[in-house]
């Protein structure tokens, strides 16, 4: 297991765990309080668990799992750099996204949109890195013919 599958996968746990805990918060809250939980929040929970945790499982293991293309651009370092764009987008998203429609909707704006940014450019990047990776299986064999393997 390289170290990008292992941080993609590492980091997937961790959102798991944020995103359970804050779904726990919320719900104590909801219980506690007999109030309706805020909007945003449900909103965070909902992107720790579906982008950081369960987007982030699946690209972990496709990157680990799907078969390599020889000489092919997307290795380890582009495989860092979507990484690095996916949780710095998710986290700058985390901190500006509640304070949209508040009082530091000034300073929260422009970090939400840049957030939106390193998120599309990470979502898009890794695209383009697996996308030669998926091959049928004749194709496979023939390319391993080629390289001189069985
Ligand atoms: C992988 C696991 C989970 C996923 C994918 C998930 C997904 C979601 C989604 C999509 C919503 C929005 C529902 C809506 O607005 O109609 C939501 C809301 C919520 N979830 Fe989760 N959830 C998960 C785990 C949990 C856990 C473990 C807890 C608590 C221990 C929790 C507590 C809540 C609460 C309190 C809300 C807000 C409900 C409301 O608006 O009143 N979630 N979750």
């Amino acid at each position: 297991m390289s170290t990008m599958v292992r941080w993609f996968i590492k980091s997937a746990l961790a959102y798991l765990g944020a995103g359970f805990l804050l779904g726990g918060i919320l719900l104590t809250y909801k219980a506690l309080a007999h109030r309706a939980v805020p909007a945003q929040w449900v909103t965070i929970h909902v992107h720790l668990l579906l982008v950081g945790f369960m987007v982030q499982l699946v690209m972990g293991v496709g990157y680990w799992m799907f078969p390599r293309v020889r000489d092919h651009w997307f290795g380890e370092q582009w495989a860092a750099a979507s990484w690095a764009l996916l949780n710095l987008g998710l986290l700058l998203r985390f901190v500006s996204e509640p304070y949209l429609f508040g009082p530091w909707s000034g300073a929260a704006a422009p970090v939400t949109a840049v957030s939106a940014l390193l998120q599309v450019a990470a979502g898009l990047l890794f695209v383009a890195g697996m996308w030669p990776r998926i091959k049928g299986v004749l194709h496979q064999q023939a390319a391993s013919h080629k390289d001189g393997g069985g």
